[in-house]
């Protein structure tokens, strides 16, 4: 008896279990009785998408009395043997000789039944939606994703670095920022109500990081090449399907690279990403494909195979206005690119990733390295179709006498980032990276038209739950 098997293990390796007994542990998914006297068991255990077909004898002395609590959503341990399968859609099956029940699951109350269920709905019961197939998948894609990312930058030689939660700073400078503190709103300290930090926990304003990237710039430059992959924060109050309070980002930061170098990176990073979910999560990919979005493999190819483009905002600006295409937010020099905008560059200008680069100064926070003509900054944003910008960043502004004049251009204190100042005072060297939103990449590769689907607990305004 073979114990501790995945059903996983037992589709990849069909010839070698086929005749072998076996013990598999799992959620029932679905059970069906024939007039010949036998019970059909779906039985699903996460490790795949595709459910074990159990086949249990309804008169077999060994569980006959058990059959009837073998409800959907109970979880079961099953004994038998592997056999090659006579019906349709599975190669193999187990024929069912010992059959445990670990926990019940009561038909009249359990909320998921055999239909498909809207995601607000699941959402509601963050709990239990692990178990349908949509977030099952999703959640595997996401893991092998992870595991990807380490690689990916293992193998390029760059350092996982751990970026603080808790900060004193606004790296993107757009005040969206959740305040960290352990006073009472109500207490007369409370900050805002006109009384000092002195009694909250930090004696100073803290906040939810919004971005790990000025904590990587130091370490790019003593380490060469870093990257973080951690928890991020915005109090954006956007109800968009783009956008999440609390989101997962990977920003790598490498010394000695140019917005050249950076863009790249990002281009191999996703290049390399998308070559995976083909090439590593094919059976989940085939469900996306088949139930989300019918173009997801063919957009997954073409960003494996095609070059990218890279324009400049003014190039996008001037194609834009040229479209002839009606758009919600007006097209003009020195207005950011919206949602709508973006998507359109990238599904029907070019129909492939798109690299935007050297915005308006105006546009883009303090760190980004002013271009020659003082109008614009060497940034980059990378869209992609179906979600638009999946990655924003830049190359750093390396010059001491031009960051200074930036961050009084931007109002930022000098004093507060004493720190970043001096690292352009003591050895300063060109550097340039970038932030990719994971959950945005999970919903482009899984072709989700929500990114609340694409991380398990999504926060949204008004929505903390679980
Ligand atoms: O463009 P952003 O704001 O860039 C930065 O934070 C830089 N500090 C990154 C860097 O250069 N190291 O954010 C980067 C990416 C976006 O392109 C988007 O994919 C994602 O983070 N993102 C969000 N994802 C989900 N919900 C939100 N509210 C997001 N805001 C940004
Ligand atoms: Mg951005």
């Amino acid at each position: 008896m073979e114990k501790g098997i995945r059903i996983a293990d037992l589709f990849g390796n069909e010839g070698e279990y086929t005749g072998k007994p076996v013990r598999v542990q799992g959620w029932v998914r679905t059970r069906r009785d024939s007039k010949a006297g036998i019970s059909f068991i779906e039985l699903n255990d996460g490790s795949c998408l595709k459910s074990l077909q159990v086949v249990a004898g309804l008169e077999n002395p060994a569980y006959r009395d058990l059959l009837e609590k073998i409800t959907n959503g109970s979880a079961v341990m099953v004994e038998g043997t592997v056999s090659a399968s006579p019906g349709k859609g599975q190669a193999i099956e187990l024929q069912a000789e010992r059959i445990e029940l670990y926990g019940w699951a009561d038909p009249a109350t359990y909320p998921l039944q055999k239909k498909r269920h809207s995601f607000e709905f699941l959402r509601q019961i963050a709990h239990l939606r692990p178990r349908t197939n949509t977030i099952g998948a999703v959640s595997r894609v996401r893991s092998r994703l992870s595991y990807a990312i380490h690689r990916f930058f293992a193998e390029r030689g760059f350092n996982y670095l751990h970026t603080p939660i808790i900060t004193a700073s606004d790296c993107e400078g757009a005040g969206e920022i959740f305040r960290v503190t352990t006073l009472d709103p109500l207490h007369p300290a409370a900050p805002g109500a006109g009384n000092s930090y002195q009694d909250d926990f930090f004696a100073k304003p803290a906040y939810l990081t919004v971005s790990g990237q000025l904590q990587a710039e130091i370490f790019a430059l003593a380490l060469g090449r870093v990257y973080t992959f951690g928890p991020t924060f915005r109090a954006e109050n956007s109800n968009t399907s783009r956008h999440l309070a609390e989101f997962w980002m990977i920003e790598p930061e490498a010394a000695f690279y140019d917005l050249e170098d950076n863009l790249d990176l990002a281009r191999d990073f996703i290049k390399n990403l998308a070559a995976v979910v083909l090439n590593e999560c094919a059976e989940d990919l085939d469900f996306f494909t088949r139930f989300i979005e019918p173009e997801l493999r063919s957009r997954l190819e073409t960003v494996v195979n095609s070059p990218f483009e890279v324009i400049t905002y003014t190039e996008a600006v001037d194609r834009l206005q040229k479209s002839g295409e009606k758009f919600v937010y007006p097209v003009e020099w020195g207005n950011d690119l919206q949602a709508e905008h973006e998507r359109f560059l990238t599904e029907k200008v070019f129909q492939r990733p798109v690299g935007v680069i050297d915005f308006p100064r105006s546009l883009k926070p303090f760190y980004m390295r002013v271009n020659d003509d003082q109008k614009t900054v060497g940034a980059m944003d990378i869209l992609v179709p179906g979600t638009g910008e999946i990655i924003g960043g830049s190359q750093r502004e390396e010059r001491l006498d031009v960051l200074l004049d930036q961050m009084k251009l931007k109002g930022i204190s000098i004093e507060d980032y004493r720190w970043y100042v001096e690292l352009r005072q003591f050895g300063s060297a060109p550097h340039s990276g970038f932030g990719l939103g994971f959950e945005r990449l999970v919903q482009f590769v899984t072709g989700l038209a929500n990114i609340r689907e694409a991380i398990p607990f999504p926060r949204t305004p008004g929505h903390a739950e679980f």
